[in-house]
């Protein structure tokens, strides 16, 4: 009996004092960079595809809300042409083909060339399809492969990307992503960075950028998020209305997921369903993108998507000093439902460096109360900044002194990161550095599922332990 009571004991004090020790990592790793300058326009990196008016800037996206469909889009520089996608299973033979249609833009005294939007549908998960675009000599194929089923064990691996813009750093990030051989990009925002250009070199620098990244994005999905790179507010050339230049070129499945703007939707992918936030676009009490995300949220079903990101421009915990407390509007608004609902992880951008928290949160404080410091919180999410996609405006590469508690690792470094979902418990997350091998990850961890993973299992056995307990002490 004694020796019964006291293997209880133990085991209880193993349950409630094994806490994680809150003590943050600031790198001291100084990478030799590329200078910040963004790469010239008649580079390689840039090339326009050979033939008349061949398309060029091909991207895909996710098509609807499980992972059936997906949107091609392209320019045709010189004349509308066709917006036939022609595509199939095997190579060479393309036995379905889709139509979509074409659009163009005038930005200041830039005219954009054509752009199309084509929606292919109906598709197999977990299959491979070859598709062609254009006609004649210049028409190009590529290929893409779908998710497998949405499901509560479908593995898959994410790739996360922010604030790229086209510099010779963009390109190591592009380049080091690519070797990574994740399925999807969820990308943070801030893509071009066009809007550091002026008149007409603005349209032409969001050409040169979907023309570079288009080694990855013709062949898998970005998933689409903007950032205040994409605002592009120019009284000086009359272009004032926000996101002009975005919304022609990117879209997104946003009304799959009942919401009424490209810029917030959410898709599920595998296992994962995924949130995208507009830190732009009005997001307060009563707004669209408020009461959309508080019935999207009712809609995520962990059962069948274990997996809960949230993507959003602006970090809530970001203890750089550049950006320092942008995001602090929109915490005050959304963290208590990212902790009711166990978000798992929160991919932001915006600040050019590298960022991990634990999970802590700060929802007691209000302007009444003195509880204004964040604390540790199993619910929480962790929050993760990946602005380090290697942009012209260079890295944040000051940290506020002392690292806050909430913080778990920091460095101003290029890279990229990846989550690879191994099942419904279980994701390993891997920040990877430009400039280190494939197998060097610099920051990593195992992320546990707040759904299904450890938090509950141990709520559970404390839970049993105190109920076991009750009863010896009551013997
Ligand atoms: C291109 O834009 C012009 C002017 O806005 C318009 O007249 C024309 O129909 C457009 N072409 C296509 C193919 O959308
Ligand atoms: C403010 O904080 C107090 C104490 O935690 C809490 O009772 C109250 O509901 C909070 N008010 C709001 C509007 O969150
Ligand atoms: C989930 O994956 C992890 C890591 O690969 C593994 O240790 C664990 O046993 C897996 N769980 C199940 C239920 O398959
Ligand atoms: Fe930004």
């Amino acid at each position: 009996m004694q020796r019964l009571l006291l293997h209880l004991v133990l085991l209880a004090s193993f349950v409630f004092l094994s806490r994680d020790v809150y003590a943050g990592i600031t790198s001291s790793f100084v990478r030799s960079e590329f200078p910040s300058v963004d790469i010239p326009p008649n580079h390689p990196a840039f090339a326009v595809p050979k033939g008349h008016n061949a398309p060029q800037q091909v991207h895909i996206t996710q098509g609807d809300y499980d992972g059936k469909a997906v949107i091609i889009s392209w320019v045709t520089p010189d004349e509308p042409g066709s917006s036939h996608v022609q595509f199939g299973t095997s190579e060479n033979k393309f036995q379905s083909s889709a139509q979509g249609t074409v659009s163009n833009y005038t930005f200041g005294e830039y005219k954009s060339g054509y752009i199309h939007h084509c929606l292919v549908e109906g598709l197999e998960h977990s299959t491979k399809y070859y598709y062609r675009i254009g006609s004649g000599d210049s028409s190009r194929e590529f290929w893409f492969e779908t998710p497998p089923k949405v499901g509560p064990d479908a593995t898959y691996k994410f790739g996360i990307i922010g604030d790229l813009g086209q510099t010779f750093n963009s390109l190591s990030t592009l380049e080091h992503y690519i070797e990574s051989e994740a399925q999807t990009v969820l990308f943070v925002g801030d893509l071009s960075y066009a809007d550091r250009y002026q008149y007409t070199d603005v349209g032409l620098r969001w050409d040169t950028w979907a023309r570079f990244v288009e080694r990855s994005t013709a062949y898998q999905p970005w998933i689409w998020n903007t950032g205040n790179h994409e605002i592009e507010y120019f009284p000086y050339m009359g272009e004032v209305v926000p996101f002009k230049s975005y919304l022609q070129r990117y879209t997104t499945p946003y009304l799959a997921s009942k919401s009424t703007s490209p810029l917030w939707y959410a898709i599920r992918r595998a296992s994962a369903h995924i949130i995208v936030l507009s830190s732009y676009s009005p997001y307060v009490k009563y707004t669209p993108q408020y009461k959309w995300l508080s019935d999207e949220l009712l809609r995520v079903d962990r059962e069948k998507t274990p997996w809960l990101i949230v993507l959003m421009h602006v970090p809530l915990y970001n203890s750089n000093e550049a950006h320092f407390m942008e995001g602090e509007s929109m915490r005050v608004v959304y963290e208590s439902w990212f902790i009711k609902y166990k978000v798992d992880v929160i991919f932001a951008g915006h600040v050019h460096a590298y960022e991990r928290s634990y999970r802590f949160s700060n929802v007691d404080y209000n302007i009444t109360t003195g509880n204004r410091y964040p604390v540790a919180d199993k619910s929480a999410p962790v929050y993760i900044t990946v602005g380090d996609g290697g942009n012209q405006e260079g890295l944040a590469s000051r940290f506020r002194d002392p690292q806050p508690e909430y913080s778990a690792f920091r460095e101003a470094s290029y890279g990229h990161s990846t989550l690879e979902i191994k099942n419904r418990t279980h994701a390993v997350y891997h920040w990877n550095r430009n400039d280190d091998g494939k197998k060097v990850a610099t920051d990593s961890f195992v992320l546990h599922n707040q759904y299904w993973g450890n938090n509950r299992r141990r709520r559970k056995l404390k839970h049993f332990l105190l109920t076991v307990i009750d009863e010896v002490v009551s013997i």
